[in-house]
């Protein structure tokens, strides 16, 4: 084989494979505008796109630059390329009392707004794209939501449930301080008793907004969901 036919192959090899999973992708996806839901949104052709602004793009932000997203997926993938659905609260909820069964793919309005689609580079832990749904509904059983991911955050082996967590502490996000007279709003609750109190930094606030906004469970149009509906949840109430 001749130099110029190897160079030749390399190229359409890696060239190809260029054009099929970036340029192609690029130009077909780069302009697709939401239909957001409005007056004239019958249901079935409308998305919802939550707002991203003001301290969940800060959080956003703390997410990327504590490489979060090194661990931590945000994406439901499509069937077709392993089926994530069975895991129920990665992208909904099996059952829920208004909707019934919110299960739902990750599509590409899921990332509208975002400076950033943080879907993530490996899956070492959980996948967060419906953590929010989960604090919500399943974890903060005694303490509010935030106080919850605050916790995690801290001291991420604190509950005996979570003590063998491989999920880093991310203790620089919060200040000690001397209680002086009446404890911080929004200090950790600490089984302590000391005079020192814990209390998350404004990125750690923003981070915990940002980690309360992920939520997959809005309902999408069919043609998006990877389950047609069912024949009785079709009837409007
Ligand atoms: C070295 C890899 C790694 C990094 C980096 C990492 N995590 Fe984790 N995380 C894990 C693992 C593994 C778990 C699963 C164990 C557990 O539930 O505590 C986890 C669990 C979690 C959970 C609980 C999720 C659930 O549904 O149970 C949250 C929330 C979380 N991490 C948030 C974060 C945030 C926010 C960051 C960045 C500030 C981060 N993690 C960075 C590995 C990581």
């Amino acid at each position: 084989m001749s130099f110029r036919t190897f160079f030749l192959s390399l190229s359409a090899s890696f060239g190809v494979a260029w054009l099929a999973v970036v340029v192609v992708p690029y130009f077909k996806m780069r302009s697709i505008e939401p239909i957001s839901m409005g007056d004239d949104a019958t249901g079935t052709n409308a998305v919802f796109i939550p707002k991203r602004a003001g301290r969940i793009a800060d959080g956003s932000k703390v997410y990327a630059e504590n490489g979060c997203y090194l661990c931590h997926s945000q994406l439901v993938r499509p069937t077709y390329a392993g089926n994530d659905i069975f895991r129920s609260d990665l992208g909904g909820m099996v059952y829920e009392d208004q909707r019934g069964d919110s299960r739902r793919e990750t599509n590409v309005y899921d990332y509208a707004g975002e400076k950033f689609a943080q879907i993530g580079e490996t899956r070492l832990g959980p996948d967060l794209s419906n953590l929010g749904v989960r604090v919500v509904n399943s974890y903060a059983k005694d303490i509010s939501p935030e106080a919850w991911l605050y916790r995690h955050l801290y001291n991420p082996r604190s509950s005996a449930a979570y003590s063998h967590s491989a999920c880093p502490s991310f203790r620089f996000l919060f200040d000690e301080k001397k209680i002086n007279g009446i404890a911080s709003g929004g200090a950790l609750e600490l089984d302590d008793t000391s005079d020192i109190e814990i209390v998350p930094s404004a990125d750690a606030r923003a981070l915990v907004s940002y980690l309360l906004s992920l939520k997959k469970d809005q309902p999408v149009p069919p043609s998006l969901n990877f389950a047609k509906p069912a024949a009785s949840s079709t009837t409007a109430p």
